[in-house]
Formats: C-alpha cells, sequence, structure tokens
C-alpha cells in the first residue's frame, strides 16, 4: 500500500480473543487537526495494554479508535493547523491515546519529541508508553533520588528494563524481581544490583536482605494482589510505593498501620486515561530530563523482537507467551 493511495493499514481485534482475532484492515488515512502532525510510522511500540485491548479487557478512553497501539516513530509528513513544532521530513517518536499499530498516524505535536541522532526507528517506537510511565511514576509520584533503592517487579516487562536502566543512569541501586532464574540473569546483565526469583524467594525477606534490613526506598509495582500488603511490609521508612497496574488483582487484605508507622506514601497512576495538558507536560519533562540520556546513548530500550506489521498476530503470541526480555515492535515497511 503506497504512501500515495489515502489509505492506511490499521490493526484491530474483531472481537476479543486470541491473537487469531487481530485484523489488518484498510482504512482512510487519518488527516491532521488543530496542534496535530501527520506521521508516517515506520515502527511501534508494543505494550501489555495493547493484549490485554485485544482480549477485551482494557476500558479504552473516550477518544481512543479501535485501532490498537499507544506508541509510535516515524517521519512528519504534514502539519495540521497551528502545529510548528516540526517541520515535514522531521524524525520523531511520539505517545498516543490510539491507532500507533498502523502505516499513518495523527499525533498531537505536544505529546511528540525529536529522535535523537543514531538512534533507530525501532528504538524510538519503544520509547515513549515506558519512558513516560517510568518517569512519571519512579521519579515524579515516587520521587526517587540518587544514592537510593529501587525495587522493580516485573524486571524484565518493557517496564522494568526501562526503569531498571533509568534508575541507574540517575545513581540509584535497583532490586528486581522475575519469574525465572534466566529473568533474573538478563535483568543482572542489564546493570541490576540484585535480583529476586518471586517464583522461589520472598521478596520482602530478600530485599530487606539486600538493603541491610531498611527495605527499599521506592518500589514500582505492576502486580497487585498480596504484593499490595507485601509491599507494604518491605518498603523503608519514609518510603514511596508507586502501583501501575493489578496483574494478580486489585483487592487485598491490607494492613494500613505500616502506611502511619512506616510514613509511607502509597501512590499510582494511569498514563492513557490523562488528558492531553498532562501527556504535554509529561513530554516536556521527559525531553528536559531523559532526551539527554538518550542522545548520549544511555539507557536505550532494550529491544526484546520486532515483527512486520503483518506478522503483528506473531508479536501477540510473544506477548502472550511472556517469554519476552524488553520491548516487542512493531515494523512497518511501506512502498515509497
Ligand atoms: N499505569 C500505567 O500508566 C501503565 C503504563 C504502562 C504499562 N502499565 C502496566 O505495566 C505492566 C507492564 O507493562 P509492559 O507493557 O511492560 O508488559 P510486559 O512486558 O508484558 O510485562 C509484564 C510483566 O509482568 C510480570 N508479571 C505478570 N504476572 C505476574 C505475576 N503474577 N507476578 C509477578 N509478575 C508478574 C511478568 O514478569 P514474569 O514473567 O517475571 O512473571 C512481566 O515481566 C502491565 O501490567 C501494564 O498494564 C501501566
Amino acid at each position: 500500500m503506497g504512501s500515495l493511495s489515502g489509505k492506511t493499514r490499521a490493526v484491530i481485534a474483531s472481537r476479543p480473543g486470541g491473537p487469531e482475532v487481530l485484523q489488518i484492515v484498510e482504512r482512510p488515512r487519518p488527516v491532521p487537526g488543530e496542534g496535530e502532525i501527520l506521521v508516517r510510522v515506520r515502527a511501534a511500540g508494543m505494550n501489555r495494554m495493547d493484549v490485554l485491548q485485544r482480549q477485551g479487557n482494557y476500558p479504552l478512553p473516550p477518544d481512543a479508535t479501535d485501532v490498537l497501539g499507544v506508541e509510535l516513530a516515524g517521519v512528519v509528513e504534514s502539519l495540521g493547523s497551528g502545529a510548528n513544532r516540526f517541520t515535514r521530513g522531521d524524525r520523531v517518536m511520539a505517545l498516543v491515546t490510539s491507532s500507533s499499530h498502523a502505516d499513518w498516524a495523527v499525533v498531537p505535536e505536544t505529546t511528540a519529541l525529536p529522535i535523537p541522532e543514531g538512534m533507530s526507528f525501532e528504538e524510538a517506537g519503544a520509547v515513549p508508553e515506558t519512558y513516560f510511565t517510568v518517569w512519571s511514576n519512579v521519579f515524579e509520584r515516587a520521587a526517587l533520588k540518587k544514592g537510593e533503592t529501587l525495587l522493580v517487579h516485573g524486571g524484565t516487562s518493557g517496564i522494568g528494563t526501562t526503569a531498571l536502566m533509568l534508575a541507574k543512569a540517575f545513581g540509584a541501586r535497583v532490586i528486581v524481581t522475575a519469574g525465572s532464574p534466566e529473568k533474573c540473569a538478563a535483568c543482572l546483565k542489564l546493570g541490576a544490583d540484585g535480583a529476586i526469583d518471586y517464583r522461589k524467594q520472598d521478596f520482602v525477606a530478600m530485599s530487606k536482605e539486600m538493603t541491610d534490613g531498611k527495605g527499599p526506598d521506592a518500589i514500582l509495582d505492576m502486580v497487585g494482589g498480596d504484593y499490595i500488603a507485601r509491599n507494604l511490609e518491605a518498603i523503608a521508612f519514609d518510603g514511596r510505593i508507586a502501583q501501575i497496574a493489578f496483574q494478580q488483582g486489585c483487592k487485598a487484605e491490607v494492613d494500613f498501620r505500616l502506611l502511619r508507622t512506616k510514613l509511607v506514601t502509597l501512590t499510582g497512576s494511569s498514563l492513557r486515561s490523562q488528558p492531553l495538558r498532562t501527556k504535554a507536560r509529561l513530554t516536556a519533562a521527559v525531553e528536559e530530563k531523559i532526551l539527554p540520556l538518550l542522545s548520549k546513548g544511555q539507557a536505550r530500550p532494550l529491544i526484546d523482537s520486532t515483527f512486520p506489521l503483518e506478522k503483528v498476530a506473531d508479536a501477540h503470541a510473544r506477548m502472550d507467551g511472556g517469554h519476552h526480555v524488553g520491548k516487542i515492535v512493531l515494523v512497518m515497511e511501506m512502498e515509497a
């Protein structure tokens, strides 16, 4: 499908289900509105929420379309009225509410960033969702500081690998949990100071042991369930816990006295449903604090695998299998 056809390929889930329900449909190429840019997508990261959306388990924000995908990297094709941050031909990476798993996408210019020189489209397409989420939760909400210890649950996930690398880049110690010896080894290789195989070891006891009995200063949790109570047991005095998902359930029996006696801050957030102004503020923060690191080649996203758009079902199957380490990325190949 060529760039002059006025159409775009787009990935949708025809009904809730496994990877087999995914379809690549032809849609009109979107037109940029006020403050928006049209991007010829070259690569787009996959995230756990794409799987949840495919399964019918993700409540979509009102401005989302049925086309999957919340991040992309590509080349600016045209500008909507009032858009002046970029020019045609610029390489950009961007956060979107939906519709990035397509050849063409419209992006608010305020949630787009220039791709640093030397960074590939595959890497750049894996940046926005995880880096924005990690910046917002680990560094803003949980206020991780240099010299402190961060415990990251799901250490090999797209989010986990990003949190691990960014926290190390900012001078923190990092402990991770992961579900196998191989995944623990992958995290140690990425620079983790400690790795806990949560299937065999108790992360509360282990994380205390690894911090001389003090406990981690901050925890990034995507597991929920009984981790909610156990995080409160593990966390250090004056510690901060950022809750970004509840893969093991969102109901728990918790002794909240620990919140009071240990002076704990318990926080959480959901990036996709935030208003554009919040995403724009985060984009500016990531541009100031993280883009310089990416430009220097530090803390680049870890790519597990890439799949051409037409193999999107294989990409979902890889994420369903749970053996990935880092990000899965879709790559668009179009005629000139
Ligand atoms: N709130 C937000 O704004 C926001 C934004 C982005 C992502 N998220 C959430 O963050 C999580 C990670 O996203 P992602 O795209 O990076 O996904 P991903 O790469 O598929 O990672 C999911 C991770 O969860 C771990 N996991 C799954 N079930 C677990 C369990 N029962 N106990 C312990 N660990 C478990 C897996 O590790 P093991 O294989 O080692 O078990 C895996 O590393 C997802 O839940 C996603 O919904 C939230």
